[in-house]
């Protein structure tokens, strides 16, 4: 896939702003403000499985390092449903096209987790999360495709880093790495 040159300029405008501005927390709402300004590949330019989603890096921080942030685009076939999983310290969503769920987890006292909140997305949505650096559990959450799609994310660090949970909780996971 060739990477679309205006996402790679939201994301070099996106680390100037992150590496100018002490407040991480105006991470999520200024890439909220700049992504509605872009113009993403239609989702028969992405790569595509059936039956899994495919993950595109479309640019990185660091090139070849897994250190620093990534921004992917993802494509959803139908009813695709991820682990339940956590991510590192920053992770943003935005979704191109189709329509998602996604369940949000807590630990519970009993150390095992437990479903928070269901949201559903459409296109023009976005969420983010700022949690702990150096953790992989923040942001505990799985994605269900309703209807196939595509999505926009950045992460602080590669998002396969995140820890993926079972336990009692039922879950499929279609992840196939690019
Ligand atoms: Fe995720």
């Amino acid at each position: 896939m060739t990477s679309p040159p205006e996402l790679k300029t939201l994301f070099q405008n996106f680390l100037h702003h992150k590496n100018t501005t002490d407040n991480l927390d105006s991470l999520g709402p200024w890439l909220q403000r700049q992504v509605t300004a872009y113009s993403f590949p239609d989702a028969n330019q992405i790569p595509f499985r059936s039956a899994a989603y495919t993950r595109n890096r479309v640019a990185q921080e660091n090139s070849g390092h897994d250190q620093g942030f990534e921004a992917l685009i993802m494509r959803w076939d139908e009813q695709v449903q991820t682990s339940i999983h956590g991510h590192p310290e920053f992770s943003f969503y935005y979704v191109i096209s189709g329509c998602f769920n996604m369940d949000l987890f807590a630990h519970a006292s009993t150390g095992r987790l437990r479903l928070t909140e269901s949201k559903r997305f459409v296109p023009g949505e976005a969420m983010w999360f700022l949690g702990q650096a150096g953790q992989y559990d923040n942001f505990i959450h799985r994605v269900t495709c309703l209807e196939t799609g595509h999505t926009f994310h950045i992460y602080s660090e590669d998002a396969r880093k995140g820890l993926a949970f079972g336990g009692s909780i039922e879950y499929s996971c279609n992840f196939t790495p690019k």
